[in-house]
């Protein structure tokens, strides 16, 4: 009885750990192939100036993640949240909210956790930390550091603005992506 039990809870747990690993694969791919597409365009946009980069931000960001959507199909969702949200739409739902607190918590511990995942109706959700770099304080820093034009372009598109005083190596928020049970079985 004892052998049989161990060996049911033996490959339940195997399950689980494949599962667990296609899911980590699938949640670091997709949310690379953001942050990748995300940067480019930044980047890009940067090196011309920073005040042109709010637009591409503001006009793209939102439509380069429904566009990688689309290139991965198989019914994955992406979407970027954070607790201090700049654009309403990125506001986190009650999931996300205990994704993000659980990062939060954790980061204050000392501790570095590289993901978070949530069982879901009919699949998983995947969470990826985002910390802040150099870069991004260009935009979610101190306002008083921040040049003036480019503050003034952030309020007058998100006067409900959470999303600055922000430091070196701060978290900032999550990538979550969205799996369907049917790609991890
Ligand atoms: C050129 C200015 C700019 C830079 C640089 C920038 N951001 Fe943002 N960020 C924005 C804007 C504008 C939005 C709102 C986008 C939208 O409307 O969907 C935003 C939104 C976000 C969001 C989505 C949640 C929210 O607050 O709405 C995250 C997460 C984020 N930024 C993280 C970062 C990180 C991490 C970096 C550095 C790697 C960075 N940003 C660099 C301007 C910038």
């Amino acid at each position: 009885m004892k052998k049989i039990l161990a060996t049911i809870l033996l490959s339940s747990s195997l399950v689980f750990a494949t599962e667990n690993n296609k899911i980590v694969k699938i949640g670091q791919e997709t949310s690379l192939k953001l942050m990748k597409a995300l940067k480019f365009h930044l980047i890009k946009a940067m090196s011309e100036s920073p005040y042109e980069a709010i637009d591409v931000c503001h006009k793209k960001a939102l439509k380069i993640t429904k566009q990688i959507e689309k290139e991965i199909d198989h019914g994955i969702k992406i979407k970027r949240t954070s607790i201090r949200y700049r654009n309403p739409l990125n506001k986190p739902n009650k999931e996300e909210l205990e994704a993000l607190e659980y990062f939060e918590k954790s980061f204050k511990e000392g501790k570095n956790p590289k993901y978070y995942i949530q069982k879901v109706k009919d699949g998983y959700n995947f969470y990826k930390p985002l910390k802040i770099k150099a870069i991004c304080l260009t935009c979610h820093g101190n306002p008083k550091n921040m040049d003036k034009k480019l503050y003034e372009k952030i309020k007058k598109y998100y006067p409900e603005d959470k999303a600055i005083n922000y430091k070196l190596e701060d978290f900032r928020g999550v990538i979550k992506v969205y799996i369907p049970q049917e790609l991890v079985k």
